[in-house]
C-alpha cells in the first residue's frame, strides 16, 4: 500500500490487540459482517477475546473510541485447518508455531479503504516478529482473489464445512 494511505490509516485508527471490555463489541461486528450460517456465535467471539486477546488486532476509530474491523486467531502446531479452532478457543496454544485465521471483519462504513489490507498486513507482521511459521484461513470462492492480493497461496479446497459451504484453504508463510 502506497505510504499516503498508510498514513492516512495511521491517523483516522489505532491497531492493537483486543481489551476485555471490547469483546461486546467484536461480537457484535461478527453478527454485522457474516450471515447467520457463517458468521461466530457471540458466545464464541466473546470467549476467544478473553482467552485469546493477543491473536485479535483491531483497528479502533480515534474519533468514536469504537472498533472498526479486526482480524482474530489461535495459535497451535497443528498444519490445517479443522472447524473446531472456530468452536474451542481452548485449542489455541501459546507457543503454537502456526496460526489459524477465524475472521476478518471490517464495518460496512468503513469499507473500501484499504482498512482489511492494513490490518492483515500488521497481523502478518506482528505474528512474524512471534516467530510463527505458517498462517492459514478459509474463505469462499469470492474471496480467494483478495486474499491472493495479501499474499497467501490457494491450498484448494478446504475440509471445513463451515456453515454448510464449500471453504478454500489458503496459507502465508512467514518463516520457515
Ligand atoms: C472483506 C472485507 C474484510 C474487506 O474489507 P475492506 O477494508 O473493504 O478491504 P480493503 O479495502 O482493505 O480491500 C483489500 C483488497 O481486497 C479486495 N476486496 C475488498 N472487499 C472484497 C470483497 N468483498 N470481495 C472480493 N474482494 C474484495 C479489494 O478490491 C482490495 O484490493 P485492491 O487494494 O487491489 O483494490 C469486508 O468487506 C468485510 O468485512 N466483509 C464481510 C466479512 C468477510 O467477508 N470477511 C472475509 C471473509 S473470509
Amino acid at each position: 500500500m502506497e505510504n499516503k494511505k498508510k498514513d492516512e490509516l495511521n491517523r483516522r485508527f489505532i491497531f492493537r490487540e483486543i481489551l476485555p471490555e471490547e469483546a461486546d463489541q467484536a461480537a457484535d461486528i461478527e453478527q454485522i459482517c457474516f450471515p447467520p450460517n457463517e458468521a461466530c456465535s457471540e458466545a464464541m467471539m466473546k470467549e476467544r477475546a478473553i482467552r485469546v486477546p493477543e491473536l485479535f488486532l483491531v483497528a479502533v476509530d480515534r474519533e468514536t473510541g469504537k472498533l472498526a474491523g479486526l482480524l482474530n486467531g489461535l495459535a497451535t502446531d497443528e498444519p490445517s485447518f479443522r472447524d473446531e479452532f472456530f468452536t474451542n478457543a481452548g485449542l489455541h496454544d501459546p507457543a503454537g508455531s502456526n496460526i489459524m485465521l477465524l475472521g476478518l471483519d471490517v464495518l460496512p462504513t468503513y469499507r473500501g479503504q484499504g482498512l482489511a489490507r492494513e490490518i492483515m498486513s500488521r497481523y502478518l507482521c506482528r505474528e512474524s516478529g512471534r516467530g510463527r511459521k505458517l498462517v492459514i484461513l478459509t474463505c469462499l470462492e469470492s474471496k480467494v482473489k483478495m486474499y491472493e492480493k495479501m499474499g497467501f497461496s490457494n491450498n484448494g479446497i478446504a475440509e471445513s464445512s463451515w456453515g454448510g459451504e464449500q471453504w478454500f484453504e489458503m496459507c502465508y508463510l512467514l518463516n520457515r
